[in-house]
């Protein structure tokens, strides 16, 4: 029988006792769900499929013939949340290789809510195909030929359909991409908001317009995240090697062609770096411990880096506040440079506030005097950089090493752990392929430190998000479906206590009740704990008034669910 569940939201077998797991059983999980990535799941099509890899050769053709022919194309790539940021990754680093090569930039990058979210979670404008269309229209005036790839892991978002459609309806100068991690069937069949489609009417649109020659779906199954629905982990990797499989071969073909270059090889060597990166596991686990240790009591994670590896930290801790109820300044990026290295489209953001700034000079003057023992630094394989970073040696926190080199004595003193991970990568590896692998190692051990810690905090439930915030359409369905499944309930009643928790009301009136999902979220989203008092309440068929009271006296979210669980059970007997 076919599923009608989304795999991308689909409860992962391998990791449901992810949150009763020692800190090195939990790397031990995500290795085995990140496993899925090359080896594939249930007998899907995955990376490896022959149809993935014709998909890839033919638009890394297509890329190239832009490379070349730079007047009046160009190649778009847009997505929200850590799909937009991978976007925004990906286009600058093949920019700089364009610039090395004397060539123009032709990439481009599109996020739904703009530069800000880049690092900072801005999830209500992914739910507007309208932007999406309008933003997609700005970046490619003037133009005669696009290569758009829109992604969206769970082929659910909005904003990417909206761009999808219109390119679907100029396809005289768009060619429309699709990228993403389900089977086209299961693609979003719920209604958009001030709309007039639904993700699955695009796509079947686009599976027409692929068949036709003018549009690609790229769809690999790489099974479901080890956190339920936290896209960022395994859909974002493979998006990560995906983009970078397309565009190295492009560039490759174009630049170097007589070094011959194929696909499978490229994606062999990113499973080589999955496999030397887990062979860490006993260590990745001990620096799970001390950033678990860090969030439980209430210290902060921050990350600094120099190039994109201090990307990778920024784009790791941006999705800590959607998926774990996280505040801004649980987990923070910093990266060499700040807006001047991040060349973003937008400029310096830094005049929105604490959390747009970004450099490590920055991280200096705000936050270095502050640190407490309770918090902890990790740098990102920036070992020469830190000489300048005196003020890190006298601080008071936790100080960790991620390097992928041999460090000299003087230096591995300064630090209370260093995780050194030795990767199979040759000097001959020309960059900027060097890199990506440095990047995706860097992201690997950033998510199960962050994954594992926010664990460790009691943010997890088996391996369900139980305290993600209901900041737009797709996560307040996703809200729902956790009361449904835990609580034991229907969808209709899910949706009553979450609107109950939502308006902190036992009675809601008919303006409640009708509101479009879109109030519900703007409401919502302002707000802490939502999900856990809805669904504690769902739980006991309580009030939301003892639900919250019951949270106020055990704050270990998972340990108040527990509690709520056993005495639904004791009262049944
Ligand atoms: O809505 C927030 C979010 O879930 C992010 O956590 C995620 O990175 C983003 O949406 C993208 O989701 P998708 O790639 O499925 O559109």
């Amino acid at each position: 029988m076919s599923r009608t569940q989304p795999i991308t939201e689909a409860n992962n077998t391998i990791t449901t006792d992810i949150d009763v797991a020692t800190t090195e059983g939990i790397v031990t999980l995500l290795r085995r769900c990140d496993a899925e990535i090359f080896d594939g799941w249930e007998g899907h099509k995955g990376l490896f499929h022959k149809e993935t890899l014709d998909k890839l050769s033919k638009l890394a053709v297509l890329a190239s013939d832009i490379i070349q022919d730079t007047s009046g194309s160009c190649i778009v790539l847009s997505g929200c949340g850590t799909s937009g940021r991978l976007a925004f990754i990906t286009a600058r680093s093949f920019n700089e290789q364009l610039k090395k090569s004397g060539k123009e930039s032709i990439y481009d990058y599109l996020i739904a809510g703009g530069d800000k979210a880049l690092f900072t979670s801005q999830e209500a404008p992914e739910d507007d195909p309208h932007i999406g269309v309008k933003m997609l229209c700005e970046s490619c005036e003037g133009k005669k030929k696009v290569l758009y790839i829109g992604i969206t892991c769970g082929l659910s978002a909005p904003f990417v359909a909206g761009q999808l459609d219109y390119c679907l309806q100029h396809l005289d100068k768009f060619t429309p991409v699709l990228l993403g991690f389900n089977p086209t069937y299961l693609a979003r069949n719920l209604p958009v908001e001030n709309w007039n489609k639904t993700f699955l009417q695009v796509v079947k649109e686009l599976e027409a317009a692929e068949h036709a020659g003018k549009g690609f779906i790229l769809n690999p199954v790489v099974g479901p995240e080890p956190i339920t629905g936290s896209s960022r982990m395994k859909s974002g990797s493979a998006t990560k090697i995906i983009l970078e499989a397309i565009f190295t071969a492009a560039h490759s073909s174009t630049f170097n062609p007589e070094v011959p270059w194929d696909i499978e090889t490229h994606f062999r060597s990113y499973q080589a770096i999955y496999n030397s990166v887990y062979l860490h596991t006993e260590s990745i686990g001990k620096l799970v411990a001390i950033a678990g240790d860090s969030l439980q009591n209430g210290g902060s994670i921050f990350y600094i880096g120099c190039d994109t590896l201090g990307l990778m930290g920024m784009t790791d801790a941006s999705e800590c506040p959607p998926t774990y109820g996280a505040t801004l300044d649980d987990v923070r990026g910093f990266v060499a440079g700040g807006y001047h290295f991040l060349q973003n489209k937008e400029g310096d953001l830094s005049s929105n506030g604490k959390y747009f700034r970004i450099s490590i000079s920055d991280f200096e003057s705000d936050i270095l005097s502050s640190l407490t023992d309770q918090d902890l630094v990790i740098c990102l394989n920036t070992a020469n950089s830190l000489q300048s970073l005196a003020g890190l040696k006298e601080s008071r926190c936790k100080r960790v090493m991620l390097t992928f080199t041999e460090l000299p004595d003087e230096h591995l003193r300064e630090f209370d752990f260093v995780l050194s991970l030795r990767l199979p990568i040759s000097d001959a590896i020309m960059e900027p392929w060097r890199q990506f692998h440095l990047e995706i190692a860097t992201k690997w051990v950033l998510n199960a430190v962050t994954t594992g810690a926010h664990v460790l905090k009691g943010k997890v439930f088996q391996n369900i998000m139980v305290d993600l915030k209901v900041s737009n359409n797709k996560l307040f369905h996703r809200a729902v479906g956790i009361i449904e499944g835990l609580g034991k309930t229907s969808k209709e009643l899910a949706r009553m206590f979450l609107l109950r928790s939502i308006y902190h009301t036992e009675h809601l009136t008919p303006d409640q009740l009708e509101a479009p999902i879109a109030q519900h979220i703007k409401v919502a989203s302002a707000q802490n704990r939502i999900v856990p008092v809805a669904l504690v309440a769902a739980i006991l068929n309580s009030s939301i008034e003892n639900a919250s009271h019951l949270l106020d006296s055990k704050p270990v979210i998972r340990m108040a669910i527990l509690q709520a669980l056993r005495s639904q059970e004791t009262n049944l007997l």
